[in-house]
């Protein structure tokens, strides 16, 4: 079983298919603890380059910029199969060259307010009976790009599981069989 392949192919059909477990990943960064939250993947590139959007503001942004070491995990129920990616994450802010096109994608789209709340996120909101959160017209956007370094690929069977390690180097993929 080629799991490399599998992984690859799950990851790229997920990139048209609306309703693939992949859309969504859980991204973990260094912080005070190991902080792990769920984002909306927005492509995934045949050489496994994950690329999802934020706010500027977020903790999240702050934690890459203090460490890019992140991780990804992606869990795909139906087909047992699941992809730990390790690697480093990249910010795509103004002056980048993808910046201006993936900005334009989320102002055509209902996500733009998202990134326009008056407060970051996660600041506790400003007090008051009926606080709520605020839009301002102010949009705090910016597209994470992260590179892998390794990837830890497990398939569970019903008789046996499979489980392999690839780590990158000179463009090719180096496998490692690991017990599951
Ligand atoms: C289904 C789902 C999808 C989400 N998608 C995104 C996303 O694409 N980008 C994002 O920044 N936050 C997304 N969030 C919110 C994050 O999980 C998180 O609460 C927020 O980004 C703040 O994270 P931080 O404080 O660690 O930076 C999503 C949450 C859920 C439940």
């Amino acid at each position: 079983m080629d799991l490399l392949e599998l992984a690859r192919a799950e990851l790229l059909r997920s990139n048209a298919d609306r309703k693939h477990p992949f859309r969504l990943l859980y991204l973990s960064t260094a912080g005070e603890y190991p902080e792990t939250r769920t984002v909306v993947k927005r492509k995934a590139t045949p050489d496994f380059v994950i690329t999802f959007f934020t706010d500027s503001r977020s903790p999240k942004v702050s934690q890459i910029r203090a460490n890019p070491k992140v991780s990804v995990l992606f869990y795909h129920p139906k087909k047992k199969l699941q992809i730990r990616l390790y690697g480093e994450a990249h910010l795509i802010d103004e002056g980048h060259g993808d910046f201006n096109r993936y900005l334009q994608s989320v102002k055509e789209s209902p996500s733009l307010k998202d990134y326009t709340t008056i407060q970051a996120p996660g600041d506790p909101l400003s007090a008051g009976p009926e606080a709520s959160v605020l839009f301002g017209d102010d949009i705090h956007f910016i597209a994470i790009e992260i590179k892998p370094e390794k990837l830890d690929v497990l398939l569970l069977g019903r008789d046996s599981h499979t489980r392999n390690l690839y780590q990158q180097t000179d463009g090719r993929w180096h496998q490692q069989s690991l017990v599951p």
